[in-house]
Parts: structure tokens; C-alpha cells; sequence
């Protein structure tokens, strides 16, 4: 029976592209559930963007977008990077999906019934000027241990200390400068220090051969408490105040979830979609829904994950689950962090990190990556280091001088000599060979299921140095100038071919593009594990084409080069051309009060102001700012006033000057008008100068 199993990555937050990191944590799983599937079993691999949350709010507001624009413009990218690397998720969905409403108010609704939601009142900063309470991240001040100016709510950049935000001395909102008050609001918390809940937790994370020992052990530290009761398994808040970019809570009015409860929700959301789309009946003949998939014991679930977010993935998430009636994830994969060049601090000449997207405008082959990142890989948390002499120089000798170039010179002689005919006899030596290649399959898939791929790779490199040790042993190149040895040369470039082929499945869920041209080049029907046990016989194979480029060092120097320092282009437009000091005298600049301001009817541009210049009358003038200010907001305001322009007529009347006002010049890249206004102690008619 073929194994069911639901696999996913971590969501990545919609506000930013992919950066290494992602790839490299989708690269991972991505082999492992090609894997799966080249054993026979059948994967529903889902990802999703994690769309919630104060930063993103904040960050579409700045964009000038509604936040679901702007999530939406960041799902749009994602798939040039997904098909560049050959990360082949089967559905991609979002945690503001109806689907992830829908679930996470069941989920929630569940521990409401097991009597696992409090309400308790908590004291937050508030921004009064923005009307928000304010994230730890968005509130700024001095530190509290050393003074440091400018640190962020929650820790100090300079000397390291850790505090809560009321702790800041002078703090400010970091959205509008405003100082932060002390607000009472309730909040919603998960009961986790129920006795239920620690029982659960303590049972499901010491469950024999589940999660990696490191695991185990940071999870032993999170349940200890210190001798003051310290420490141990807190309730977990799971809700924020309007205004709040998230799934409302039922029954709380102006209550959301924080995007923490919801996010993982998510993957249930993105296999819901999949199901409701149809996915696995295309592809499996899957008959059930997703209510009944999901609730089949027999079904797995597996997270991959970073080291940062095992707390979520191995305390909250599997409690949510089972004391919302849900079943649990199988397992919680968890890797480290990936580093370029021992995260080195670049010079500005050489760049910083490996921008996936540049890697792929290079033409850089993903192949060599992927190769590189699973060698590198096994099932611990381990960071792993992107190194570039390291990436050329495996790939270049593992990769095309120990896998390629065997059939590179077997194929050859094949067409030329033998009608691209193999033998099917292949001789003692060659026999000898190919069983012991195919003995290693069980080590192999063993290694590919426990994650540790860099041993997986390692045992197939060994076995490919055998098969190049044979090739210099009997010297095909030879027995080709050798009279009466056709036969010899036959069988021994069917073994190449032969033993190239159960290497390519051997490393297939690593390359399935090379895999997908060899079978071209073989003229086979795709491969799996399975054909691993057989042989090919005296078929006829296609002609050899070129499988694998080396790595050009170029290529690597022009990956860490520092882009071209884009020139600065102030607001979005550049300076105007010189003027002489007599120019700008021309133009008479004045204070002006704005004694009155009102909207024109049929234009819904312009205000009318009426400015008093310090002339003993007013000047009526049409200023193109309605957009930005409600009249009343301007009346008994000082601004700036071009006072000598030529009179205008307008379609509304006359304009007698112009009042100054800053602008981007692209009103889409940042939108906003701003009327000047002079400091304190200015007085209409005054000249500026
Ligand atoms: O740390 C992060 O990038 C989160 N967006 C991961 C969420 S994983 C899951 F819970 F959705
Ligand atoms: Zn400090």
C-alpha cells in the first residue's frame, strides 16, 4: 500500500521576496517529497504566503496599497523563483484564503469548547495619534540598561539586554513619533499551562523516534521552571485589537487572531484549497474530500521548518490540533540556518549573501544548488554554510566529472559502433558492478527517508568512482583501436550505460530535470526507485546530448558582485538644471495665513483659498490639493506663497499665486502632498528668502 502523506514548508511572510534561506529550506523538502513519490507513495506537498499581521498592515499602508493588493503583488513572484529551482509544490495558497478563516475560527472554537480560551485584561502601549496599539517592534526609546538611543521595544542593539517596551525610557511610536500610552485592552488567551495541555505536550514531544534529540532538548528547556516558578509553559495570547490586518475572532467584536494562530492554520487552508480545486483526484485518483483525508489516521503529516520557529510548530501547533479535535503532525522537521561564506560580512565590492533571483538571471544551472544544498544537508539542526570555491568544486568533480562524463564516453562508441544498441550480455566484471550498484538501494532510500542526503549523495558518488575505476580498468577508448575486441567494447560501454542509468535514479529526486533528459537520452519511461532492481537489456538508446555545464568561477564572481550603485534619484525626480542666485530672486516667496479654504464645486482636485499676504486685502488662489487636506483642516494656517506669479484664469476664476507643496514625483510610489509651513513666528507678508 503506498504511503499518504501531507508535507509542508514553513509560510514565508508576504512582505519580502524569497531569499536564500526559503530556497534552500524548499529545495530540502522538495527532494524528500520527490523521494516519496519515486518510492511509489502518494504527497500532497502545500505552501502557502503568510499574509497576516501588524508589519504587513503597516507596510501596504506605507505602499500605499490595501494590504490585500499588496500580498497579492508579493504572491505574484514567487512562482519565478518555485519553477526556477524545480520546487514543485502541488498548491500555493494564502492565510487570508476564506479557506483559513473558515478553519481557524473551527480551531478556535474548539478550545473554546474544551474550556481552553481566558479573556484577561492586559496594559499595552498605544499610539494616540495612529489609534493603535502598538507591537513591541514598532516602539522605540532609550535603553534601559545603558541609554542607548533609538532600540526597539523589546531588546538593545547595543549592549544586549532584554526588557518589555514599558521598561524604555523616553519611548515613541515608531509609525508617528507620537509618545505611547498605557492602555487597558482584553485579550484572548490559549490555557497552555492547563494541566491537560502540558500532559498532552509532554507525551506527544517525548514520543520515541519523532523529533531530532536537539529538538528534545529545547523543549525540555521551555517546560523547566526556575526556582522562582519561572519559566515552564505560559498561556499563549492569541489576539489582537482592531485595527488589524487578520481573521476576526467569533464573538469579539474588534478582536483578531494574532497571525501566529493563524498562520500554521494555513497549511490545512492550502490542502482544503487544493482538495476543493480537485488536485489529488487529478493526480491520484483521490475520491475523498479533505474533511475525511485528513481525519484517516493513516495519513501523515510532516512540517519542514527553521531552528527560530520550533516553539510554534512543536508546542502551539499540536496543541491547537488536538484540543480542537484534529490530528496531530506526524513529525516536525526542523533545519538551520544557511550562511554564505561562513556569514562573512561581504565587502561592498563583492556583494552580500546569494540573491536567488541573480543566481537564475545568470543562467546558473539550479541543478548545481540543489546538488550543493543536499550535499551539504543531513537531519540535524545544523546551520550549513554556502561556500563558493566549495559549489564550483563539487559540482565540477562530483557532478559532471564523476556522474556525467560516464555516459559521455560510453555513448560515443555506442552510436557509432553499435547502432545505439546495448548488449544485452555485458560480462562478468560488468555483472559484478551493476549488482553491486543495485545492492546499495536500500542504504540509499534509507538515507533519502531519514533526511541525511549528504550521506545519500556520498554513497552515490562512491558508487560512481567504481564505475570510473572500471572504465580505466578496460579502456574503451582502446579496445576501440583493437582489432577482434567489438564485442568487448560493446559490453563494456553497456555497462556505463547501465550504470549511469540506476545512478541517475539514485539521484533523481536531487535532479529531476537532468533525470527528465536522461530518460529522453534512454529512451525509458520515467524513473523511479523501482527500476533500480532492473536491468535495460539490449534496447536501443537515443542519442547523447549534453546533461551538465561545469561551473564557470565567472559566473560565481559576477553571483557576489555588488549590484551597480543605482544612481539616487531624490523623490523621484532628478535636481533641476543650475540656476544663478539672481534666478531664484526673481521668484518673491511670501508667508501667507490661509484665511479661508473651501472646496470648488465640479473640480474635485482643487481647493479655494483665500491668503492673506500681509497686503490689507486677500488673494484668492486654486490649489490643486483637495486631495490631501478637508478645508477645515487648513483655515487659520501659515504657508508659502509664490507672490509674484502672473495672474491665471481658471475655469472656476482667477488665481493669484500659488501656495507651495512637496510631492513624489511618482504619486503611486509614494503618495502624499504636503503643503508647507513655516516655524513658529512668522508672520504673513514676510519674504522668504
Ligand atoms: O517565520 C516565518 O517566516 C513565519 N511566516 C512562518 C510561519 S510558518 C506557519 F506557521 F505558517
Ligand atoms: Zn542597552
Amino acid at each position: 500500500m503506498p504511503r499518504q502523506l501531507f508535507v509542508t514548508t514553513a509560510l514565508p511572510y508576504a512582505n519580502g521576496k524569497f531569499h536564500i534561506g526559503h530556497i534552500m529550506e524548499y529545495i530540502q523538502a522538495d527532494i524528500w517529497v520527490r523521494f516519496q513519490r519515486l518510492m511509489g507513495h502518494q504527497v500532497h506537498f502545500v505552501g502557502a504566503d503568510d499574509a497576516h499581521g501588524a508589519p504587513i498592515m503597516i507596510a501596504a499602508e506605507k505602499a500605499g496599497k490595501t494590504p490585500q493588493q499588496f500580498v497579492a503583488d508579493i504572491a505574484a513572484g514567487r512562482k519565478e523563483y518555485l519553477d526556477g529551482f524545480r520546487i514543485a509544490f502541488d498548491n500555493w495558497h494564502s492565510t487570508d484564503g476564506i479557506e483559513n478563516h473558515e478553519l481557524a475560527q473551527s480551531v478556535y472554537l474548539g478550545l473554546r469548547k474544551n474550556e481552553l480560551i481566558e479573556v484577561r485584561p492586559i496594559e499595552q502601549f498605544y499610539d494616540p495619534e495612529k489609534g493603535m496599539f502598538l507591537p513591541d517592534r514598532f516602539i522605540k526609546g532609550e535603553c534601559p540598561k545603558c541609554g542607548a538611543k533609538d532600540q526597539y521595544g523589546d531588546s538593545c542593539e547595543s549592549c544586549g539586554a532584554v526588557y518589555s517596551p514599558t521598561e524604555l525610557k523616553n519611548p515613541y511610536s515608531a509609525l508617528s513619533g507620537a509618545t505611547p500610552v498605557l492602555r487597558t485592552s482584553d485579550h484572548y488567551f490559549f490555557k497552555l499551562s492547563d494541566p491537560r495541555c502540558v500532559e498532552f505536550l509532554q507525551q506527544w514531544t517525548q514520543e520515541p523516534d519523532k523529533l531530532q534529540s536537539e529538538v528534545i532538548n529545547k523543549i525540555r528547556e521551555w517546560f523547566t521552571q526556575d526556582e522562582d516558578g519561572k519559566g515552564g509553559l505560559g498561556d499563549w495570547d492569541i489576539s489582537r485589537d482592531a485595527p488589524y490586518f487578520g481573521i476576526e475572532i467569533p464573538d469579539a467584536p474588534g478582536k483578531y487572531f494574532y497571525v501566529w494562530l493563524d498562520a500554521p492554520i494555513g497549511y490545512l487552508a492550502s490542502l482544503k484549497n487544493y482538495f476543493d480545486k480537485g488536485g489529488p483526484k487529478a493526480r491520484y485518483g483521490e475520491t475523498r474530500g479533505y474533511d475525511a483525508f485528513i481525519a484517516d489516521p493513516a495519513v501523515e503529516q510532516y512540517h519542514f521548518i527553521g531552528k527560530d520557529i520550533t516553539y510554534f510548530h512543536t508546542l502551539f501547533w499540536p496543541a491547537m490540533l488536538h484540543f480542537s479535535g484534529r490530528k496531530v503532525p506526524n513529525n516536525v522537521f526542523v533545519h538551520g540556518f544557511m550562511t554564505v561564506n561562513n556569514g562573512e560580512k561581504m565587502s561592498k565590492s563583492r556583494g552580500t549573501g546569494l540573491d536567488p533571483l541573480k543566481y537564475l538571471s545568470l543562467g546558473m544551472d539550479p541543478h548545481w544548488l540543489r546538488y550543493y544544498i543536499a550535499a551539504k544537508l543531513n537531519a540535524r539542526v545544523e546551520d550549513i554554510d554556502f561556500n563558493p570555491e566549495d559549489f564550483a568544486s563539487r559540482v565540477n568533480s562530483d557532478l559532471v566529472g564523476k556522474y556525467v562524463n560516464i555516459a559521455s564516453r560510453a555513448a560515443g562508441f555506442l552510436a557509432k559502433r553499435f547502432g545505439g544498441r546495448l548488449s544485452g550480455e555485458l560480462g562478468v566484471e560488468g555483472n559484478v558492478l551493476l549488482d553491486g550498484l543495485q545492492a546499495h538501494k536500500d542504504t540509499i532510500t534509507t538515507l533519502y527517508e531519514t533526511r541525511e542526503f549528504g550521506k545519500a549523495l556520498r554513497e552515490v558518488m562512491a558508487l560512481a568512482d567504481r564505475v570510473n575505476e572500471y572504465v580505466d580498468r578496460n579502456k574503451p577508448w582502446e579496445l576501440a583501436k583493437q582489432a577482434g575486441q567489438d564485442a568487448v567494447l560493446h559490453d563494456v560501454c553497456s555497462v556505463c550505460i547501465e550504470a549511469f542509468r540506476l545512478l541517475t535514479v539514485y539521484l533523481k529526486p536531487v535532479l529531476p530535470g537532468v533525470a527528465a533528459q536522461v530518460e529522453a537520452f534512454l529512451q525509458v519511461e520515467p524513473l523511479t526507485f523501482a527500476d533500480a532492481d532492473r536491468r535495460l537489456g539490449a534496447q536501443v538508446i537515443g542519442a547523447y546530448q549534453h546533461l551538465l555545464q561545469r561551473v564557470d568561477p565567472k559566473l560565481l564572481d559576477a553571483l557576489f558582485e555588488a549590484p551597480a550603485p543605482e544612481k539616487v534619484v531624490p523623490g523621484g525626480e532628478d535636481i533641476a538644471d543650475e540656476i544663478k542666485i539672481d534666478d531664484f530672486s526673481k521668484v518673491d516667496l511670501r508667508i501667507a495665513r490661509i484665511v479661508k479654504a473651501e472646496t470648488v464645486d465640479g473640480s474635485d482636485k482643487l481647493l479655494r483659498l483665500t491668503l492673506d499676504v500681509g497686503e490689507g486685502r486677500t488673494r484668492n488662489v486654486f490649489s490643486g490639493i483637495r486631495s490631501a487636506y478637508k478645508p477645515e483642516d487648513l483655515e487659520g494656517k501659515l504657508t508659502v506663497m509664490v507672490a509674484n506669479l502672473a495672474p491665471r484664469k481658471m475655469k472656476f476664476g482667477i488665481s493669484e499665486g500659488m501656495v507651495l507643496a512637496a510631492s513624489h514625483a511618482d504619486e503611486k510610489a509614494a503618495p502624499g502632498l504636503f503643503v508647507l509651513e513655516p516655524h513658529g513666528g512668522a508672520v504673513p507678508g514676510m519674504r522668504v528668502r
